[in-house]
């Protein structure tokens, strides 16, 4: 059975989406740092709330959350690549997932919806840009993302790989 459900994103659920992006990283970046600067829910919430009231009127964006019993579980963002030099037109910026609502098909939703509405028949390029440490990569690698780029980088004290996926134009995600 499928785990809930997918809408967009509207700016009445910024709050919801900051306590799942806070909730979310401190789970699965807090083990890649040194000295883990968290990020306050409330600080990820009116983050999201001025980027979904300008987004609202961006019809290049896409801005999802997924539900579960009137409760959001979990989001995606993307839109426009923010990098120009990767040969990619399109960018999922963001996935979250709650840590206890994993492994349950909520992000392939998320995923599956958001990659439709980001790249419509033409399937233009698309990267995500993550770290290697993360599990989110199996996630990428099962959906076809091929690597692209591989830098050391520095995480809050804690060295990483920076790692960019990417979709070639016509290639599903
Ligand atoms: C990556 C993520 C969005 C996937 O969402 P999900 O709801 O767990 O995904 P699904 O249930 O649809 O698919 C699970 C698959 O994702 C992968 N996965 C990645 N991280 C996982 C995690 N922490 N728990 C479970 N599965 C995970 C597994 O490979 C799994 O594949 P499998 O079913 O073959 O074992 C979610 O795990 C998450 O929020 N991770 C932490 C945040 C993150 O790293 N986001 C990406 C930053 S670029």
């Amino acid at each position: 059975m499928t785990h809930g459900s997918v809408r967009s994103a509207t700016v009445e659920d910024a709050e919801a989406i900051g306590s799942v992006h806070a909730v979310s990283s401190d789970e699965a970046y807090g083990p890649l740092a040194r000295d883990y600067q968290a990020t306050p829910a409330e600080e990820r919430a009116r983050f999201w709330r001025a980027l979904l009231a300008r987004a609202q009127s961006d019809p290049r964006r896409v801005d999802l959350v997924a539900e579960a019993h009137g409760d959001v579980i979990g989001f995606l963002s993307a839109g426009p690549a923010r990098r120009q030099d990767v040969g990619a037109d399109l960018e999922v910026y963001v996935i979250h997932v709650l840590p206890e609502q994993r492994g349950r098909g909520v992000g392939r939703q998320l995923w599956a919806e958001g990659c439709g509405r980001l790249r419509g028949v033409e399937l233009p390029s698309m990267l995500v840009e993550t770290y290697a440490q993360l599990r989110c990569c199996t996630f990428y690698e099962a959906r076809g993302g091929r690597v692209v780029e591989r830098v050391p980088d520095v995480y809050d004290g804690g060295e990483v790989t920076r790692v960019v996926y990417h979709w070639a134009r016509g290639v599903p995600g």
